[in-house]
């Protein structure tokens, strides 16, 4: 018989079975049975884009909303031209959210919409525009700074949102 999948829960009928990968594990049982492994909706926090990004509005100052090892998960919001600059050591990953980017490089830009991304390689000069408020995810090593080799006053702190 085929296991019936309801929410989380996945049953079938007969002795439980367990299914592994290197990171998962379902637990494939009848309710009630030894074995039975209890699972509950809505113990975890789902990080959700659209929350976080109402809860900022300035704009060229990254927040982070989740780390992966040694690497932040952040969004930033902007608007008008920023400094160009180059990351001396890592390639830096831009996805948009939102709006229209223009990434400028000297050997050309890249225009990206919403649900499009590009990554920078390391040590390319590049000086992100939008002309139209924009909102875009980061992703890079946490101890990147956003104006790389250039500083100045554009150089911002990044804020943990979550
Ligand atoms: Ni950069």
């Amino acid at each position: 018989m085929r296991p019936v999948a309801s929410q989380s829960k996945i049953y079938e009928t007969g002795p439980s079975t367990t299914a592994r990968s290197a990171r998962h594990e379902w637990v494939f049982t009848q309710p009630g049975m030894p074995g039975s492994v209890a699972c509950h909706d809505g113990d975890m926090e789902a990080v959700n884009l659209d929350a976080m990004l109402a809860r900022f509005a300035e704009h060229w100052s990254p927040k982070k909303i989740a780390q992966v090892n040694d690497y932040d998960v952040r969004i930033v919001k902007i608007q008008g031209e920023f400094t160009w600059h180059r990351h001396a050591d890592t390639d830096e990953f831009f996805l948009v959210l939102d709006g229209q980017l223009t990434i400028q490089m000297r050997d050309g830009n890249v225009v990206l919409a919403p649900r499009e991304l590009f990554v920078v390689p390391r040590g390319v000069e590049h000086c992100p525009r939008a002309d139209t408020e924009t909102a875009v995810l980061l992703f890079e090593p946490s101890t990147v700074i956003n104006t790389g080799d250039a500083g100045g006053e554009l150089t911002a702190e990044v804020e943990e949102l979550a």
